[in-house]
């Protein structure tokens, strides 16, 4: 299977890069703390989707900030989320950059709020962005 590799050591806090993977947009955002720690701060019980949506991690996976992120080996906090930047609803391609009223992402489309872990909170999407195959090496991340 093909993978790509994207080096990730020039994207400071709080900003985000947009690379294609098998002909769809991939996210990748390195958080800042009053991100993650706005993530955390949700009741998992409560969102609209409840699964982590990781290939990564046990399929049904609860939808933690944890469960969702990804870090470099030895770091302490996941900082980082990879997801595909493909709204569950039908496909249009969320904004990003503190978006929408969970300050994550907004597909413009139809309307889908989705928080700062990419998690769906308001609108049509069924489903929370999900998070590809994708893994730390040194300061490169691979994706596939
Ligand atoms: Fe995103 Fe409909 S495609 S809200």
């Amino acid at each position: 299977l093909a993978s790509i590799r994207v080096d990730v050591s020039g994207i400071e806090p709080g900003t985000q890069l947009t690379v294609k993977f098998l002909g769809k947009p991939v996210f990748i955002r390195h958080r800042t703390e009053d991100e993650i720690a706005a993530a955390n701060d949700v009741d998992v019980s409560t969102l609209p989707d409840p699964d982590a949506r990781n290939a990564n991690i046990d399929a049904g996976s609860p939808a933690t900030d944890t469960n969702r992120a990804l870090k470099p080996e030895g770091e302490e906090t996941e900082e980082w989320l990879v997801m595909m930047g493909v709204c569950t609803h039908l496909g249009c391609v969320p904004l990003g950059n503190g978006a929408g009223d969970f300050g994550g992402w907004f597909c413009p489309c139809h309307g889908s709020h989705y928080d700062t872990a990419g998690r769906i909170r308001k609108g049509p999407a069924p489903q929370n962005l999900p998070v590809p195959t994708a893994r730390f090496e040194g300061t490169e991340i691979v994706l596939g």
